[in-house]
C-alpha cells in the first residue's frame, strides 16, 4: 500500500507551516506561523489539534520565540523563552503532550545555559525538529505492535481523529490501522463523526480516503447499533492523557463507545505514545477537562441548531475508566491491566519494543 504523506506541521525557513485543519475536508490550505504568539493562536483555534501534534507545535512555537528574540544575554533570552512557554502552556489544558513538550524544551535550555546565544537558539530548533521525527518513529513502532491486535478482516471503529493529522505523521490509532492494512489485513474502518467538532467525519475520513483504506462514516449515535449488528471486530482510539492507573482522557464520546464495547464484547484498544502517559496524575478524576465554546454545539457550519438562550455544555474530553480498556499500545510495548504496574514497568525501560 502506498501511503500518502500528510505534512501536519513542519519547520521551514519561513516559519512553522501547518495544514489548516479547520478547512478540511473541502479545502487543503496551509498557514505559516512566524511567531510564538501565532503558534499559540493556531493551537487554540484548532488549526492544529491532536495531543502529539499540539506538543510538537508548542515546541516549535517556543523555538520560533527564541529565534526571533533580540536578547543579547542568556538571562534576557531565558526571559523571552519563559514568556513563550507561558503563552503556549495556556492554550489547551487536557493534552499532556503540551506540558511534556514544554518541559523537554526547558530541560534543553537548562543544559545549554553556558553556550553562546546562536548555539542555544539553534539547539532549541533542533530539539523541536527531533521531537517531530521521534513522534513519527513512535507511531510506526506503535503501529507494528498494535496491528497484531487487529482482526484479520472486518470492521474496526475509531472515534475522533488520532491519525496523521493529530500527530507529526502516520498516527496513533490510525497508525495501528495503517500498519494492519500494510500487513495485509482487510480492515474496514467505521469512523464516528465525533460531534461537535466533527474530527471523525472531516479528518479521519479525509486521511483514510487519501490512503485508499475503506471507510464508512457513522454519526456517533449509530456506534451501538453497529456493534450489535456484529459489524465491529475491534475499536482503537487515541488519548490526550493517560493517568498512572490507566484511566484514559480522550475526545468526548470515547467513554460511551468504551461502555458499549464492553456490553458487546468488542475489544477496546487505546494507542498513544509515552508522551501521553502522565504518571504524575494518579487517576482520571484529576485530569483537567477543557470546556470549549458553546457555539461548537449550537451551530453547525455557521447555522444555528438550538433555540436562542438554551443552556449548553461542551466538555471537549471525557475519561474512560481503565476497566473498559482491553490494552494500551505504546511505542515501548503493549500494556494490559493492572495498568498501574504495566505502565510503570514500561516507563522504567527505554524505547525498546516488547510486550508486558
Ligand atoms: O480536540 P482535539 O481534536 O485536539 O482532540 C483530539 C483527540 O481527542 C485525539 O483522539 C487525541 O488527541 C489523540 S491524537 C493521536
Amino acid at each position: 500500500m502506498e501511503l500518502s504523506v500528510i505534512q501536519t506541521l513542519e519547520w521551514t525557513d519561513s516559519g512553522v507551516r501547518f495544514i489548516d485543519q479547520t478547512k478540511l475536508p473541502t479545502e487543503e490550505r496551509y498557514v505559516t506561523c512566524k511567531t510564538c504568539e501565532q503558534v499559540a493562536d493556531v493551537i487554540r483555534n484548532m488549526v492544529v489539534r491532536g495531543a502529539p501534534a499540539i506538543g510538537v507545535a508548542a515546541a516549535m512555537g517556543i523555538a520560533l520565540g527564541v529565534s526571533n528574540s533580540r536578547a543579547e544575554t542568556v538571562g534576557e533570552l531565558k526571559q523571552d523563552f519563559d514568556q513563550c512557554c507561558e503563552l503556549v502552556r495556556k492554550t489547551r489544558p487536557t493534552a499532556v503532550n503540551l506540558f511534556w513538550a514544554i518541559r523537554r524544551m526547558q530541560d534543553k535550555f537548562e543544559s545549554l545555559r553556558i553556550r553562546p546565544l546562536p548555539k542555544i537558539r539553534q539547539a532549541l530548533i533542533e530539539e523541536a525538529q527531533r521531537m517531530h521525527a521521534e513522534d513519527i518513529a513512535a507511531n510506526q513502532a506503535m503501529g507494528r505492535l498494535g496491528a497484531t491486535l487487529m482482526p484479520a478482516s472486518g470492521g474496526v471503529l475509531t472515534h475522533c481523529n488520532a491519525g496523521a493529522l493529530a500527530t507529526c505523521g502516520y498516527g496513533t490509532a490510525l497508525g495501528v490501522i495503517r500498519a494492519a492494512v500494510e500487513q495485509g489485513k482487510k480492515i474496514h474502518v467505521y469512523a464516528d463523526e465525533t460531534r461537535p467538532f466533527l474530527q471523525g467525519s472531516r479528518l479521519t475520513a479525509w486521511e483514510l480516503m487519501k490512503d485508499g483504506i475503506p471507510t464508512t462514516v457513522i454519526s456517533d449515535n449509530m456506534a451501538g447499533a453497529m456493534m450489535k449488528a456484529g459489524k465491529i471486530g475491534a475499536i482503537v482510539v487515541g488519548a490526550d492523557r493517560i493517568a498512572a492507573n490507566g484511566d484514559v482522557a480522550n475526545k468526548i464520546g470515547t467513554y460511551t463507545v468504551a461502555v458499549l464495547a464492553k456490553e458487546h464484547n468488542v475489544p477496546f484498544y487505546v494507542a498513544a505514545p509515552f508522551s501521553t502517559i502522565d504518571l504524575e496524575t494518579a487517576d482520571g478524576s484529576k485530569i483537567p477537562i477543557e470546556q470549549r465554546s458553546p457555539t461548537e454545539v449550537t451551530h453547525i457550519a455557521g447555522r444555528q441548531m438550538t433555540p436562542e438562550g438554551v443552556q449548553i455544555e461542551n466538555p471537549a474530553f471525557d475519561v474512560t475508566p481503565a476497566k473498559y480498556v482491553t490494552a494500551i499500545v505504546t511505542e515501548r510495548g503493549i500494556a494490559r491491566a493492572p495498568y498501574g504496574e504495566s505502565l510503570a514497568r514500561l516507563a522504567g525501560q527505554s524505547a525498546t519494543v516488547h510486550s508486558t
